[in-house]
């Protein structure tokens, strides 16, 4: 790679639904230890029909983003060249923002339960608590911070529904504020999550970094990437920003089993999550390289069909290999 400069040693692991369908477990008991000595982990994506979308997720995906405590879950918003926009004012203006997802805890702390189902059909409840602390809040908006300021934009945006879930999210509310006093120079805002999905479509110039809890994210940088383009298009970074686990690269989409085996999924997510990695080591030019390389193909019309054109997945990622050599 990169005339031979660079290389990378890969051991892949074959974990997923077919291995479940195998094992009876997503992931072998060991799993985290055998990807615990790795500098980074590049995950494709999880999930088919034949197992509970819980299952798979919980079992690989959010086991090892929790296990490796990857708290940072970065999800740019970035509009590329020769993909048409829904939003028309994607033409006339540069827009360009990130999704900073609190990965640790929140909604998708995986606590509660259900009960009470001995009683008879339709007695059942269920209780899904959502978890804030204040070292969980208080070092994704400081992560955030740090984000917003090596931007153009110095601006960092959260986003909460406090009005209706008055003990977490004021808990982030006052992290926020109390955060804030540290970062005088970066302009800030707080906003409820319903008015942040309509910003995203109504005003996207007023971005730069938008930070929220791990539903609101999962759901506001999904809404980011249909508004550049795709789903297929967006990268992500789960981030153990000590260094003490490995992070995780991988797509924001899933498995898109509607359109698994035809050849037409956009590569772009999942090439410019190998993008953020090598930005994670420090290769910022490789990184750089690899961005300029999906901009100069998207830019010369070689698109796949979701982004309205005609290409397969191969052709774009040899075109995207093309472009580096
Ligand atoms: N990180 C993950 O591994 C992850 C994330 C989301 C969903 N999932 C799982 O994936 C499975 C499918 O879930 P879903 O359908 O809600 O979400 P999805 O992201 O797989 O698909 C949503 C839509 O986006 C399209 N899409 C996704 N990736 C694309 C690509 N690369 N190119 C073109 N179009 C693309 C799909 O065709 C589909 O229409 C479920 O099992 C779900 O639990 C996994």
């Amino acid at each position: 790679m990169f005339s031979g400069q660079l290389t990378f040693d890969w051991t892949e692991f074959p974990w997923g639904s077919d291995y479940y369908a195998e094992a009876g477990r997503m992931m072998p008991v060991d799993g985290l230890d055998q990807l615990r000595g790795f500098d980074a982990i590049y995950f494709g994506a999880v999930g088919w029909p034949s197992v509970p979308d819980h299952v798979s997720l919980w079992g690989l995906r959010l086991a090892i983003c929790q296990g490796f405590d990857q708290w940072a879950n970065i999800r740019p918003v970035h509009f590329l060249p020769g993909v048409q926009s829904p939003l028309r004012k994607a033409d006339d203006i540069s827009l360009d923002w990130i999704v900073v997802r609190e990965n640790s805890e929140g909604e998708y702390s995986g606590l509660g339960g259900r009960n009470l189902a001995a009683r008879g059909a339709g007695a059942e409840v269920a209780l899904q608590t959502a978890l804030f602390t204040e070292v969980g809040c208080e070092r994704i908006i400081r992560f955030a911070f740090d984000l917003a300021r090596t931007r153009d934009r110095v601006k960092l945006s959260s986003v909460t529904k406090s009005n209706a879930q008055q003990y977490g999210m004021v808990l982030w509310d006052d992290v926020f504020k109390r955060v804030s006093k540290d970062y005088p120079d970066v302009e800030t805002e707080s906003v409820l999550v319903d008015a942040m999905a309509a910003k995203f479509v109504l005003k996207p110039e007023d971005l730069s970094v938008v930070v929220a809890s791990n539903l609101n994210a999962d759901i506001l940088s999904d809404l980011g990437s249909a508004l550049a383009g795709s789903l297929g298009l967006a990268s992500s970074a789960n981030l153990n920003p000590e260094g003490r686990f490995p992070s995780m690269f991988e797509p924001v989409h899933g498995s898109a089993p509607d359109i698994a085996g035809q050849g037409v999924a956009n590569p772009i997510g999942a090439i410019a999550s190998a993008a953020l990695m090598l930005e994670h080591f420090g290769l910022i030019d490789e990184a750089a390289r690899v961005d300029a390389a999906i901009s100069t193909v998207t830019g010369a019309g070689v698109l796949t069909q979701d982004i309205g054109g005609t290409a397969t997945t191969d052709v774009v990622t040899e075109a995207i290999i093309d472009c580096l050599s």
